[in-house]
């Protein structure tokens, strides 16, 4: 079957190869599911791993399969899977557990290790090729209305996740009815994270860099969400403006942005940070008042990688209420189709110069 793997590395070494079908019985007692994969979705991470700046191959491997936001199809179970058919659509979570307390219990998202296991990233294969094989432990059964939507899901459980930690620990509080809400950064988290907590009820204003009219605009206020462009209003006037934020969440992608958030998150507030800066970037940060206002205001900073099975779980309630409540909304993030593995030069064009790119995907079969 064809595959997209680079040499991880070696800058710019995306290429299309033949590998092996993986066979059922690569997974032990039977829990084998063997996945036709239809649609992938790439992002950031997968830009740097062919950047060479991420990403390792499987050990006896010198190639890495990328891919990690996956959907498709079951094709065929293992003896002991009961939950899942052929016919099923599935999403596979990315990550999975190495050795530590928290990988035993189920919670690999929450390793104390400093090497960690993610299919199409990090020391596994990924989802960017014709069929795989999977544990039924790791794959999420996604509802038939949501259908190709399901692309989506992967990212969806990131913003799930840290929404859900600014829920659990600010149980803290007793009662915490949080009404307003920021998130920075308007990319496909950022659109995700603000339906997530649309779909709560808060009050979301999310920021971006861009001045409206533009669709990532658009698509914020389609929700009932307000944009504002931090060219034209900084954080901080625009908080003072339409805050106090009660939660945060931050997805630029630049960790100036976090410290700026931090400086104006509200009081008993709670501040989500998601992006991975995998950089050495310096910034002068108003150190004693960003101190002194988690102090007195009793603030917390919270980071958040990667999802439990659970943030897929929710993730898939939340998109198929998204296409109740908002209909249409989804597939306005799908930008930038492009068709089949054959097409990986284009993709790879799209992820780094793809002008308005929200979330670039390869249509890999039909089903
Ligand atoms: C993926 C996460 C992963 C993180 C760090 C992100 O792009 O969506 O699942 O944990 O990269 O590798
Ligand atoms: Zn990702």
């Amino acid at each position: 079957m064809k595959a997209l793997a680079v040499h991880p590395g070696k800058p710019g070494s995306l290429h299309l190869r033949e590998v092996p079908v993986p066979a059922l019985d690569q997974i032990p007692g039977g829990r084998g599911v063997l996945v036709k994969v239809l649609r992938v979705g790439v992002d950031g991470t997968d830009r740097e791993i062919n950047d060479a700046l991420y990403g390792a191959p499987p050990p006896g491997d010198d190639f890495l399969i990328i891919g990690h936001e996956s959907f498709g199809v079951v094709q065929e179970v293992g003896p002991a899977v009961r939950t899942l058919a052929p016919g099923d659509y599935v999403v596979a979570t990315v990550r999975r557990p190495g050795g530590s307390f928290y990988d035993h219990i189920g919670f690999q998202d929450m390793t104390t290790e400093d090497v960690y296991y993610e299919r199409g990233i990090n020391l596994r294969h990924g989802y960017l090729c014709e069929y795989f094989v999977e544990d039924r432990d790791y794959l999420v059964r996604v509802p038939p209305a949501l259908g190709r939507l399901a692309v989506l899901l992967e990212p969806t459980s990131i913003a799930e996740k840290g929404v859900a930690q600014a829920y659990e620990i600010q149980r803290r509080l007793r009662i915490w009815r949080p009404r307003r809400a920021a998130v920075t950064g308007a990319g496909t988290l950022g659109l995700l994270a603000t339906m997530v907590l649309r779909l709560r009820g808060l009050e979301v204003t999310t920021f971006g860099l861009q001045e409206p009219p533009h669709r990532n605009a658009e698509l914020v206020e389609a929700i009932g969400a307000r944009y504002v462009s931090t060219r034209q209003t900084p954080l901080d006037r625009a908080a003072a403006e339409h805050g106090p934020f009660d939660v945060i969440f931050e997805a630029t992608g630049s960790s100036a942005v976090a410290f700026g958030a931090a400086e104006v998150l509200g009081k008993n507030g709670v501040l989500v940070l998601t992006s991975v800066t995998g950089g050495d970037k310096r910034v002068e940060i108003p150190a004693d008042r960003i101190n002194l206002g988690f102090v007195l205001g009793n603030k917390v900073m919270v980071g958040t990688v990667n999802a439990h099975r659970d943030h897929f779980e929710r993730g898939a309630e939340d998109l198929v209420r998204c296409t109740v409540e908002y209909p249409g909304w989804l597939e306005r993030l799908l930008t930038h189709p492009v068709k089949g593995l054959d097409g990986y030069a284009e993709m790879l064009h799209l992820l780094t110069n793809g002008k308005g790119a929200i979330k670039v995907f390869v249509e890999v079969a039909e089903g």
